[in-house]
């Protein structure tokens, strides 16, 4: 605990690269963690409670309630009072929730007295993820507690997956910038579920392929074939596209960015109506500078490899 400002949780965002939704049906993901977050703060006090930003709306207050109850439940409801901030852009596929799951489960285990060793982190940030997506995978909650390029795979009823850390001789450097606002992650997972249930053969051959990609992206990173990464990319944009995940604004900012250089680009995250769109870069700065300088929202991030002395931070 620290004196000056009692307890105090990093929950970091993250980007999927390769293998969103197809991670729900077990095929291995590739993700990696921001530097930008959730930091929840935890002050004793007679009673466990979550102070909710009075600007959040009915609906989220509700599942915000929920999730935090399952969390306090699982750390025997210790005396602590939790607020949290945030500079991760919300709702746009970067992990916001998952990031507050991994803040808060970190205050609550210090504020119980617990070790809070990753397993720990994770077992109960689960329990919050379940209340905000209903069915996830788990690689948010998972890639934000470990901080580290994942290949991650869900198992079945499992309250976590297998994942691996993926190593990368060189920088893998992005460009994440914000396409739209979007629908909520539950809703487009859940219309997939209903697609696929229809048409199972046909989705399940597509999140097959999809997997493939995944584990041929890890084994790019590893090898520091960045082409062959963004390659990856590409297609698993065409795939999420074929599976009725993308949008025109996706789409555009798909196209934009690799007219700007990208050696890959896709939507990250659930996609549907909007979301965030990542770009595979060797120098991610004028592609900022430029997507600035037209107003978007966006930020350049370092996932996994070495760190030039003197580089700014990954954002
Ligand atoms: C959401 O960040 C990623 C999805 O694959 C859902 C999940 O993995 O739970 C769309």
């Amino acid at each position: 605990m620290d004196t000056n400002s009692g307890f105090v949780g990093f929950g970091a965002g993250k980007v999927i690269l390769l293998g969103e939704h197809s991670v729900v049906y077990g095929y291995p993901a590739l993700a990696g963690p921001l530097s930008r977050g959730v930091t929840a703060r935890g002050e004793p006090s007679n009673k466990c409670q979550l102070i909710i930003p009075d600007a959040l709306m009915p609906e989220q207050r509700k599942v915000l309630k929920a999730a935090f109850s399952r969390a306090m439940a699982a750390c025997d409801e210790p005396g602590v009072k939790v607020t949290f901030n945030t500079d991760l852009p919300l709702s746009m596929g970067l992990g916001s929730s998952g990031a507050l799951s991994v803040a808060c489960a970190r205050v609550l285990l210090q504020a119980a007295g617990r070790k809070g060793s990753p397993s720990e982190v994770a077992s109960v940030a689960w329990e919050m993820e379940q209340e905000f997506h209903g069915t996830p995978s788990g690689v948010d909650h998972t890639t934000s507690t470990m901080e580290q390029l994942i290949l991650y795979r869900r198992k079945p009823g499992a309250e976590s997956g297998r994942a691996k850390v993926v190593e990368s001789p060189k920088p893998v450097r992005l460009v994440v910038v914000m396409a739209g606002a979007r629908s909520p992650t539950k809703m487009t997972v859940g219309a997939l579920r209903e697609r696929q249930k229809r048409w199972a053969e046909r989705y399940q051959r597509i999140f097959r392929e999809i997997g493939l990609l995944a584990s041929e992206g890890a084994e790019a990173v590893e090898e520091g074939d960045l082409e062959g990464l963004g390659d990856v990319m590409n297609v698993n944009h065409g795939l999420l596209a074929a599976l009725g995940l993308s949008s025109p604004g996706l789409d555009d900012m798909v196209h934009r960015l690799r007219s700007m250089g990208a050696l890959g680009a896709k939507l990250t995250g659930a996609g549907g109506d909007g979301g965030a769109v990542i770009g595979l870069f060797h120098d991610t700065e004028p592609a900022v500078h430029e997507l600035t300088r037209l107003g978007y929202r966006c930020f350049d991030s370092q996932l996994a490899g070495p760190r030039s002395e003197g580089a700014r931070g990954a954002a």
